[in-house]
């Protein structure tokens, strides 16, 4: 009994599971992000502003093309031409690149875990972002992923969840109109257990400085009548229950919405301020209007952009340097977001 007991401890310190899907040993300074990019449409691409920014890494949020479609043939002919625009190689050649899904380039507006061409859907998203033939997310279902980069100054772990492959079915108000509205579904789950599991356990990594935790709808905001992770309010509070118990700084980015904002959120229980960078459209923005969001801060934007995050480590804690980027190379916005 005693030496099962010590060969069970053993086995517990010595899993490694923590650790990200990919490790890299490369220097990030400076993350960019951005969503919703029509493949169609290459005049209207930021691929050349985004260059420009230098990034060591690019991170997609979703809507990576307007894929729509259960031909796979088709999906991956719109993922082909997103490929193909110029700046975009330049940022391949010179970046690196990772991403996640939502909506659209999973192959259906709103959707969840019901379109029946999800595996295929997401073999191609991997292919799109050149994962790894040897990622451990290749032989899992869903499109979640994570990747570490060990810097020199502190470490960074990227945390891409997939909200759609696994996720219950969502009802609306009004639903194929232009008034409609996302109802509640009291009891419904967005991530699946598997994920959230290794969810929890990524975040248990305590060499990680700095958490990156990005999902294509937003997490914060509650008022809109989109899709948002308040739709799904037991996943929500699971969720910032989940990030209540880790004691190391982590920022949250998002896409989908056609418009940007940066929503912070004091989480009682939780050390730091948690803010949400929300980036969208690349070039696809939405008109203005009035939307609420009580955890917004200044104001939101509606032109097409993307977003940079610059990082400085002060004393080992993070020290971000916020900018929204429009045509142009045009400042549209910037946020300083202390840890210390
Ligand atoms: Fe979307």
């Amino acid at each position: 009994m005693k030496v099962l007991l010590i060969s069970l401890i053993f086995i517990t310190f010595l899993a490694p599971a923590q650790q990200a899907d990919v490790a890299v040993n490369k220097e990030i300074l400076r993350i960019a992000f951005g969503s919703c990019s029509k493949q169609d449409q290459p005049e209207s691409q930021l691929w050349a502003e985004v260059n420009k920014t230098n990034p060591d890494l690019w991170v997609w949020l979703g809507d990576n093309i307007y894929g729509d479609t259960e031909d796979m043939d088709v999906m991956k002919a719109k993922y082909d031409q997103q490929k193909s625009h110029t700046g975009y190689k330049t940022l391949l050649s010179r970046s690196s690149v990772i991403g996640i899904w939502d909506d659209h380039d999973f192959g259906v507006n709103d959707g969840g875990a019901e379109y029946p061409m999800k595996d295929q859907s997401r073999d191609l998203l991997f292919d799109f972002l050149n994962v790894d033939k040897n990622n451990p997310a290749r032989k899992r279902q869903g499109a979640y992923q994570s990747y570490t980069y060990n810097n020199s100054q502190g470490n960074i772990k990227v945390i891409l969840l997939d909200a759609r492959y696994f996720r219950d079915s969502l009802k609306w108000e009004n639903p194929g109109t232009d008034d409609k509205i996302a109802l509640k579904n009291e009891t419904g789950d967005i991530l699946g257990e598997t994920q959230w599991k290794w969810l929890e356990n990524q975040l248990s990594d305590n060499e990680i400085d700095l958490f990156i935790l990005a999902s294509g709808i937003q997490v914060i905001p509650e008022e809109h009548r989109w899709e948002k992770w308040s739709n799904f309010p037991m996943a929500k509070e699971r969720l910032l229950n989940t990030i209540k118990k880790i004691d190391t700084p982590l920022i949250i980015i998002s896409g989908d919405r056609h418009l940007s904002e940066v929503s912070k959120l004091d989480l009682e229980g939780y050390d730091y301020p948690l803010y949400e960078l929300t980036s969208s459209s690349l070039n696809s923005p939405s008109t203005i209007s009035e939307e609420n969001n009580r955890f917004r801060l200044k104001n939101k934007i509606h032109e097409r952009n993307f977003a940079t995050m610059t990082i400085i480590w002060i004393a080992g804690k993070p020290s971000i340097q916020l900018k929204y980027i429009g045509k142009g190379g045009k400042s549209l916005a910037s946020h300083q977001i202390q840890f210390n």
